[in-house]
């Protein structure tokens, strides 16, 4: 399928589980980290395909508050990784206006890698057309009891709507497609409120070898899928008139 046609029904939001880091460099003998690095580029690719294909929002899971269970090492490493990576990854999406939001319990990371987060949160603050959401110390279970407790505090009764409102995505569409890569067919605590109708994409494929063309992929299939919304064909029908 050309680019043209996947544009006919490309999602808006699109939010990926970038798995299969550590595999993909033990597989070639090296050391974990080397794949953590070979991913951030790859993740600065395919947002940059992304956007110009005009998808709206991205969600990128980097880094989950189980993660931050891995041996001093690697979290060492990711941080280091974020350090020297982060400004200049994000700075290749300047031409796209891109406004970045962390999501996730920030407190728990460094405080100097915070405040480099924070920094490009600040400075891309002004961009209004599309966004950027990076899942760092991000558990879906936690961003949900975080939430449920602020409305507590408030003495406030909670809708489905204010809800959402008061999760980090608040105010964000809902992801149409959740990409999975790296072989593993599960959610492992990512944005399960707001995924309740996303279409899933599972790829085999490491993340550092998952390409363009491979988002390309995930996209047409998600165009070729029905959604229903709980709904009947026909119901479906009669509303898209
Ligand atoms: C995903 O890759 C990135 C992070 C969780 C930081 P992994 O590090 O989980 O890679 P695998 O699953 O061990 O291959
Ligand atoms: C999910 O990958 C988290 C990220 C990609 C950041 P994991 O590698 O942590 O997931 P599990 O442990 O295999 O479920
Ligand atoms: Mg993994």
């Amino acid at each position: 399928m050309s680019e043209n046609k996947i544009i006919e029904r490309l999602p808006k939001h699109i939010a990926i589980i970038m798995d299969g880091n550590g595999r993909w460099a033990k597989k070639r003998l090296m050391p974990r980290l080397k794949g953590h690095q070979q991913g951030v580029s790859r993740m600065v690719g395919l947002l940059q395909y992304a956007y110009k294909l005009g998808v709206d929002y991205m969600t990128v899971y980097a880094l989950s508050t189980e993660n931050l269970n891995r041996p001093k090492e690697e979290l060492a490493g990711l941080y280091d990784l974020i350090r020297t990576q982060f400004e200049s990854a994000m700075a290749q999406l300047d031409k796209y206006e891109v406004r970045v939001k962390i999501i996730g319990d920030v407190s728990l990371l460094p405080k100097d890698v915070q405040e480099i987060v924070q920094k490009v949160e600040k400075k891309t603050e002004k961009f209004t057309g599309k966004g950027l959401n990076v899942a760092l110390a991000y558990g879906s279970r936690a961003e949900l009891v975080r939430a449920v407790n602020q409305a507590i505090e408030a003495g406030e009764k909670l809708t489905e709507e204010s809800l959402s409102n008061l999760l980090y995505t608040g105010g964000q569409p809902d992801p149409d497609l959740v990409i999975r890569t790296g072989k593993e067919k599960r959610l492992s605590n990512f944005l399960l409120y707001q995924s309740a109708y996303a279409e899933l994409y599972f790829s085999d494929k490491m993340f550092p070898e998952f390409l363009d063309e491979d988002l390309q992929k995930a996209i047409e299939d998600y165009s070729n899928r029905t959604r229903r919304f709980g709904k009947t064909d026909e119901q479906r029908r009669e509303e898209n008139l």
